[in-house]
């Protein structure tokens, strides 16, 4: 059985990795895949294609997991490309609120099913948008996210702020 890993990965965090690794133990092959929305492009920090290198160089020690993207809906992409199951990764009681609608929406569009996996304790804590935030203020990150994450998150507030602006 193959599974699909979705996200928006803005960047991968150790948190996600745990999760994808132990995915991978679990599933014949795992694609994980950046869910990307033209229009909601300039609300991340990563442009699509530095999302997916942060990704590649992030997952390249996993040889059943390879990096994909799509634009459109995760039951199409799930559905159209016999893609197996969702797999989501759940931090805290906070996180299940909301994977919950989005699994049962996802059933009851295209009758796929989705699998949850406990990210270890230790990066129950950890998100994405928290690394960027850290990371803008120049605070250390790097027992958070991935070294890949870590040094696109570096480079990317140096250039930020070479230009004398913050976005975070
Ligand atoms: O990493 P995130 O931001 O928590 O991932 C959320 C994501 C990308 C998996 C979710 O927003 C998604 O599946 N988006 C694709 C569009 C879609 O299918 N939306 C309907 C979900 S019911």
């Amino acid at each position: 059985m193959n599974a699909v890993f979705p996200g928006s990965f803005d960047p991968i965090t150790n948190g996600h990795l745990d999760v994808l690794t132990r995915a991978a133990k679990i599933f014949e092959h795992v694609t994980v895949t950046v869910m990307h929305n033209a229009r909601k492009q300039g609300q991340h920090l990563f442009t699509l294609d530095e999302r997916l290198d942060i990704l590649r160089a992030a997952t390249a020690a996993l040889p059943n997991v390879s990096v994909d993207s799509f634009g459109g809906l995760l039951v199409n992409y799930m559905v159209q490309q016999n893609k197996g199951i969702i797999v989501r990764g759940l931090r805290a009681v906070s996180d299940y609120e909301y994977e919950l609608q989005i699994a049962h929406l996802n059933r009851q569009l295209g009758e796929v099913e989705t699998v949850f996996i406990m990210a270890a304790t230790r990066w129950s804590y950890v998100s994405s948008s928290m690394a960027r935030e850290i990371a803008s203020y120049g605070g250390d990150i790097s027992t958070m996210v991935p070294s890949a994450s870590a040094e696109a998150l570096r480079r990317k507030f140096a250039a930020v702020e070479g230009r004398g602006q913050a976005q975070v």
